[in-house]
């Protein structure tokens, strides 16, 4: 089984090029599924009831949804209709939407997608990530009616990341990041077999500062003042994203990235 992960998708310029884009990758790399974090989709900020149709209708199977999740108001009026759509699993219990489920890909095998946010450098004050994801896959656990379990761990640190992978390792098939939206070249498989990168990267416009249009975000780091709003920057995107071949035990066999179009095409 293939899975492809798709790092957070930013504004416009990541979601056009997913439109054009993703079907002929899906058939290049034969993926059987795909997960996508939508962090930045609608405007840059989370994600609205349009953005989600317009990407689930591109042919992605789950988006996971990062810190910014609560940014798009009218979020908490359709998540919890929004079956493919995750919001991060450690929040606190009253937050609607779930965090974690078993979805099916074309051949009827059970996938358990697992969404985390870190607790380093991250605005908020969350429940721990290593108890709840444990909590999961104790009632999940890998190889008996889930054929695949896929983490997407949406945090800042590098060493919060490679934790959360050792602390999984030969207990799920892949731990992969998003949210620092640079894809990291770390990418291996582990010595109990739990593919793993730190970062994915981001479906954006890489001529930008993290995908959004660079000016806005240079005069705070050199006057430490907002001058204007944050825009997603316009420019062609690259679509990063990472491949995890998966075997019958539903550990990990394979693990590649991809960055197609733009400017970090074949970097
Ligand atoms: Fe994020
Ligand atoms: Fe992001």
């Amino acid at each position: 089984m293939r899975i492809l992960f798709l790092g957070d998708i930013v504004g416009r310029a990541g979601r056009t090029a997913i439109l054009q884009k993703l079907s002929t990758i899906k058939e290049t790399y034969n993926i059987d599924f795909t997960i996508a974090n939508c962090d930045n989709a609608s405007a840059g900020f989370g994600i609205n009831k349009n953005c989600y149709q317009e990407l689930i209708d591109a042919g992605i199977d789950v988006l996971t949804a990062g810190d910014h999740v609560w940014d798009q108001k009218e979020i908490t009026g359709f998540i919890n209709d929004a079956k493919k759509l995750l919001r991060p699993l450690n929040f606190p219990k009253s937050a609607p939407g779930v965090g974690a489920r078993i979805y099916l890909d074309h051949q009827h095998r059970k996938i358990l997608v697992i969404h985390l946010l870190g607790q380093i450098f991250m605005k908020y004050n969350l429940n721990c990530p290593f108890e709840q994801v444990e909590e999961v896959i104790k009632n999940n656990p890998l190889g008996k009616e889930v054929e695949a379990i896929f983490v997407d761990f949406h945090a800042e640190a590098t060493s919060e990341k490679m934790a959360m992978a050792k602390f999984l390792d030969g207990k799920v098939s892949a731990v992969v990041g998003s949210h620092t939206h640079i894809p990291t070249n770390d990418f291996h498989i582990q010595s109990l077999g739990t593919a793993f990168q730190a970062d994915a990267g981001m479906c954006g416009d890489y001529d930008s500062i993290i995908g959004m249009e660079k000016n806005t975000p240079l005069q705070i780091f050199l006057h430490k003042r907002k001058f204007d709003k944050m825009t997603p920057a316009q420019g062609q995107a690259t679509i990063c994203g990472t491949v995890v071949e998966i075997e019958k035990n539903g550990l990990a066999k394979k693990i590649f990235a991809i960055k197609t179009g733009g400017i970090l095409e074949n970097n």
